[in-house]
């Protein structure tokens, strides 16, 4: 399963790229906003740090705006994959720019029929949004099990379900065991996949006991070195 990290904060993206755990990076307006940033620079830099997909989303809703600000951000670095909303504008967008080669995000599904025209459209990735499906009561998971197992049908279907909107590490535990391609999550989810108590517990335990021994490796190896 892919990581990528749903954040348009450098410094957050700079940090997690440097575990080599990150696969690619999603922001979108809101995020951009947040981040007081001017977008086509921000987006520029964050191609430059991470080497795999960086999503960009545009900001028009017609046609003809939105397929232009796409050449505009697919310009930026080979990296880009465009991002556009799942309306029958942002489709004829993806059909046009995939065509083109570039890689296309279809962004807010939220649901199966959504999912199989954006992969009829030559969706790159597919983000279905689980966490907000959840906060109105619905089941998020339900929705990437649907969608994996419509596109498991047919081998000709290349895009990618990328599950959206995730609020905690259940959330990329449930979509991995479902077999979604790739989890966008915030870097504090991505921070929390580390955690368990046991494995604090247990490292607290070995520190001691090895100081213990009264020994060091970095010591030892410079000894065996210097005989
Ligand atoms: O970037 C799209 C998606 O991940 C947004 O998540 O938390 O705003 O529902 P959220």
């Amino acid at each position: 399963m892919k990581f990528f990290i749903d954040t348009a904060d450098l410094n957050e993206i700079r940090d997690l790229a440097s575990t080599g755990l990150l696969d690619g990076v999603t922001t979108n307006p809101s995020l951009v906003a947040k981040s007081g940033r001017n977008f086509l620079d921000l987006v520029a830099e964050i191609c430059d740090v991470v080497q795999g997909p960086v999503s960009a989303e545009v900001a028009a809703v017609d046609f003809d705006t939105m397929l232009a600000e796409a050449k505009v951000l697919a310009k930026i670095a080979p990296n880009v994959a465009v991002k556009v909303p799942l309306t029958p504008a942002g489709l004829k967008v993806c059909r046009h720019m995939s065509d083109e080669g570039t890689q296309v995000n279809v962004t807010l599904c939220f649901s199966p029929g959504q999912a199989l025209l954006a992969a009829k459209a030559g969706a790159a990735f597919i983000s279905p949004f689980v966490g907000r499906l959840d906060d109105i009561g619905h089941d998020g998971m339900q929705l990437i099990a649907e969608i994996v197992q419509i596109y498991d049908m047919y081998p000709e279907i290349t895009t990618e379900v990328l599950v959206a909107s995730i609020r905690g590490p259940q959330h990329v535990i449930e979509a991995a065991k479902l077999g979604a391609h790739v989890a966008t999550m915030p870097p504090n989810v991505l921070r929390q996949l580390y955690k368990h108590p046991l494995t604090d517990k247990g490292l607290e335990a070995f520190v001691a006991d090895w100081e213990k021994t009264g020994q060091s490796i970095l010591g030892a190896a410079k000894t065996a070195k210097a005989v």
